[in-house]
């Protein structure tokens, strides 16, 4: 959570620091703030909500200043406010730091930086930082040495960027934990939360590491351990375009996002198949590692939220396809309970942003327990990408909206290629392995037919937009898409919606179907298709609408739904792949005649790096 993004140069930073933070606006959106410093002092602005209303208030101070920093907040100490947003200052009004994380001891910190006389004016646990390098700063007059002792009393996460107006020339910069990327122009320097709002200035960068420090001037940086080793960067080349990340002419980045899935989804697979045998997939994150990956008898999948439903799909195809034994654990529990996990099991960790603090924990943990850490990532460079031991990059492109969507398809497709990728070095080759990968090839396509009916949906969401409660059911490969339905439809139009294995639904929540209750059934031609006719029955038989997905060509399903929505034929396991589209594009609909915010929903922010 949370967004930074530092300048130091011979432009004026102000608007560059406002652009930027903009393009960091779906890490937090409840209050905004920028520092600079001019002619030696230090100026510090905030507002509450999103920055747009900061630009309002910058815009009309003719600010001017070749250092500064900025902020969007995602509150996790402390309400939306004034006095909680960034930049903190100390006590003189010398020093500004905005900071990503969590302290976790910063209510023992602040009680000893009172008791020496230091006033605090919010609730947060970021001001405590910027007493203590005040505190620091007065012993020894050396900012760069005052910020490093400062963070040797830290307990907890952390991305800062930090300014001193005693020291005007240098921008300081530390990570453990929380992202950090130092960005290098000509004669002028960039650090932010991730690469988004440094790609149209620069696309080189050097990811700063756990307990690391960058002390940035604009003629150069250096970077050494918070205990003031040297370390030595290598500058990499970030692959994203600047068109990426704007709307292209869509209201929304998830209507955006939803549409690029042909591309995104192709992308995912292009240059993976081998040339002389199309059936065989070749993974180059993986390459050396054949041997470990061929051994493994039980496998662990860690993921949160949307990458957790992935990890069920990845679930149930490499059981039926490997026969090893899978669990899917949601980060967040399999950190705190002590799991069995040793030497011979592989975790993969799914995540698009790399960043989800409980994912990245989970990783740890598996890493302490000499597990091998297999990471299906998005973000090149993020924190799980770096600490997994090998891993499959999805190649999706910038996923800006805060509901995932083609991160969603495209972690399906790397957990397919892995499956088949593994199933080779186990010689579990058959001639099944051919039609997944021709049938695999066709989904581009598929998925762009099926968003040539997005005004189908459209007229549903019309009229459903004012239920307040949904049911999302789905069987075998489709249950896990059910539970992304349902929380699309919660995480950005606010209704109450659950997802849930279709024949669950007659130990309980069958109890809730009354005409008011729209249920959305995942009900093609597959192996669960005749049971799931069966639930349909049952929902009908107690007056509740019944919105089917169903196969194309199935024209007996009309019959037994209120509405049919029909997707193209695949072989099973692929078709999550083209379920989840429609109920994508519901969520979405549904949303924007809510009036709701889609791509920044109330209370909650794109990547969660707090626990
Ligand atoms: O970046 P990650 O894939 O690790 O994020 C995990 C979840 O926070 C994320 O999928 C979240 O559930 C989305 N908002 C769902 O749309």
């Amino acid at each position: 959570m949370c967004g930074i993004v530092g300048y130091i140069g011979n432009r004026n930073a102000v608007p560059i620091l406002i652009e930027g933070i903009k393009r960091l606006e779906y890490r937090g959106y409840d209050s905004a703030g920028i520092a600079g410093i001019s002619n030696n002092n230090l100026f510090c602005h905030k507002s509450v909500s999103k920055v747009v209303f900061l630009e309002e208030k910058v815009s009309k101070l003719d600010l001017d200043t070749n250092i500064g920093i900025v902020h969007t907040r995602w509150a996790t100490h402390g309400e939306p406010s004034i006095d909680n947003a960034h930049p903190h200052v100390d006590c003189k009004g010398d020093i500004a730091i905005v900071h990503n994380g969590i302290i976790e001891n910063y209510d023992l910190l602040k009680t000893h930086l009172e008791s020496d006389g230091h006033v605090f004016a919010s609730e947060t646990d970021t001001e405590v930082l910027a007493h203590l390098i005040e505190k620091f700063f007065d012993i020894d007059g050396d900012f760069e040495l005052a910020v490093r002792n400062a963070l040797k009393h830290v307990v907890g996460a952390y991305g800062i960027a930090v300014i001193n107006s005693k020291e005007p020339d240098k921008l300081i910069a530390a990570k453990n934990g929380s992202p950090i990327v130092v960005a290098i122009g000509k004669d002028e320097y960039f650090v932010a939360s991730d690469v988004a709002p440094i790609i149209e200035h620069t696309k080189d960068v050097v990811y700063l590491d756990d307990n690391e420090m960058a002390t940035i001037t604009k003629d150069g940086y250096t970077t050494k351990t918070i205990d003031n080793v040297p370390t030595s960067k290598k500058v990499e080349e970030v692959m994203w375009d600047i068109d990426m990340i704007e709307r292209d002419g869509y209201d929304h980045f998830m209507l955006k996002e939803i549409h690029e899935q042909p591309v995104s989804i192709l992308n995912a697979m292009r240059g993976r198949f081998d040339h002389g045998n199309e059936c065989l997939v070749k993974l180059g994150g993986l390459e050396g590692h054949e041997d470990v990956l061929a051994k493994f008898n039980r496998i662990v999948i860690i993921a949160c939220g949307t990458s957790w439903h992935a990890g069920l799909i990845g679930e149930y195809m490499i059981e039926a396809f490997l026969r090893t034994p899978v669990e899917v654990e949601y980060a967040s529990e399999f950190r705190y309970r002590n799991p069995v996990v040793d030497s011979e099991t592989l975790v993969i960790a799914i995540s698009q942003s790399g960043e989800t603090a409980d994912t990245l924990a989970g990783v740890k943990l598996a890493k302490e327990m000499h597990a091998t850490v297999l990471g299906v990532c998005n973000v090149v460079g993020s924190s799980i990408a770096r600490e997994s031991d090998f891993g499959i990059y999805l190649h999706a492109g910038p996923e800006i909206g805060v509901a995932s969507t083609k991160a969603f398809t495209s972690q399906i497709t790397a957990l397919y290629l892995l499956t088949l990728y593994i199933a080779n070095l186990r010689n579990v080759t058959t001639l099944f392995n051919c039609n997944l990968v021709e049938a695999l090839k066709a989904i581009p396509d598929q998925v762009a037919s099926i968003l040539k009916k997005e005004n189908e949906i459209e007229a549903l969401a019309e009229l459903y937009k004012s239920s307040e409660n949904f049911l999302y059911l789905g069987r075998g490969y489709n249950y896990p898409v059910a539970l992304e339905g349902a929380l699309k439809l919660k995480e950005i139009s606010y209704i109450h919606a659950e997802g849930m294995p279709a024949a669950e639904m007659k130990h309980g929540p069958i109890a809730l179907i009354t005409k008011d209750m729209p249920v959305v059934f995942i009900a093609i031609q597959d192996a669960a298709y005749q049971k799931a006719l069966g639930n349909i029955r049952e929902v009908a038989a107690r007056g509740g609408k019944v919105i089917a997905i169903g196969t194309e060509g199935d024209d007996s399903l009309k019959e037994k739904a209120d509405h049919v929505f029909y997707i193209p034929k695949t072989i099973d396991m692929l078709t999550p792949l083209l379920s989840v589209i429609p109920l994508q594009l519901l969520a979405y609909k549904i949303a924007v005649m809510r009036e709701c915010d889609v791509d920044m929903p109330r209370n909650l922010a794109k990547s969660v790096t707090v626990e």
